[in-house]
């Protein structure tokens, strides 16, 4: 496989956090001691990946670029960006990676998705496979909050997007890493429910042709989209699991 690139997924309006990111976005606020999206960057890196694309977009985005600017901090040549319009769900972002993908495989993150170790293990069983998509799983307390993958042994039979009746005790967390097909599988997705392009349709889609692979995570995972959330995730970060990153140049005062 030609190497992996990385895509950050940090637009929305994150209306789940008013009045928190009625001025700013959702993943620019702090997380114990650094921005939200310093982590999604840090996990990617962390996995080797040096290719990155920001996907951002509201009033918000030029502050993006303040803050990341070509992606120094964390031993980065350069960061790409793009702006997203509107508002579509996570499939419908991840449309806009098509061009910087450019048929090469991706490793996609959601910019509120903190996790305490790496993801090495699965970019290397994704690898393995000449095709198709690799998803990560954890055991959460309440999978109805997430996409739950519905499990025979060690296959995905397919993916409940947050279902009233959880058929497992996973969440399939925000990291996603697909072959070049998935801009095809975006373009025959049909809106949700709730409006939106979603993610767990791309996942299905790839599960029907029997090409969809998973790890479990090590470690803690937590989103930080609600303000519940947002609070562990402060409090996993403090409490020393301050995952991977140690403590990165940026936060070492370098910018
Ligand atoms: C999204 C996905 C869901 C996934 C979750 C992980 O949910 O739709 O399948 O489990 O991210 O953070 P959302 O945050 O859009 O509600």
């Amino acid at each position: 496989m030609p190497p992996l690139k990385g895509v950050v997924l940090a637009g929305g309006t994150g209306s789940r956090l008013y009045p928190l990111t009625r001025v700013t976005n959702k993943h620019l606020l702090p997380v114990y001691n650094q921005p939200m999206i310093f982590y999604p960057i840090q996990t990617l890196v962390n996995a080797g990946i040096r290719d990155i694309l920001v996907v951002t977009g509201g009033q918000n985005a030029g502050d993006f670029l303040r803050l990341l600017g070509n992606g120094k901090d964390f031993g980065l040549q350069h960061i790409n960006y793009t702006y997203q319009e509107g508002e579509g769900g996570i499939a419908d972002a991840l449309r806009l990676a098509e061009h910087f993908a450019d048929r090469q495989p991706i490793c996609v993150i959601l910019g509120d998705n903190i996790i305490e170790t790496n993801i090495v293990a699965a970019r290397e069983k994704f690898e393995r496979h000449a095709r198709g998509g690799h998803i990560l799983l954890k055991e959460v307390p309440d999978p109805q909050r997430f996409g739950v993958p519905v499990l025979e042994g060690d296959r995905i039979l397919k993916i409940e997007e947050k279902p009233l009746h959880p058929k497992s005790p996973y969440a399939v967390i925000g990291i996603y890493m697909y072959d070049e097909t998935v801009f095809d599988r975006i373009r025959r997705l049909k809106r949700s429910a709730r409006g939106e392009f979603e993610i767990t349709d791309v996942n299905n889609q790839y599960i029907e042709e029997g090409t969809l692979s998973y790890s479990v995570l090590e470690g803690w995972w937590t989103d930080a989209g609600t303000f519940e959330s947002l609070l562990r995730a402060n409090n996993l970060v403090a409490q020393g699991g301050a995952n991977h990153i140690g403590t990165p140049a940026a936060a070492r005062g370098s910018m």
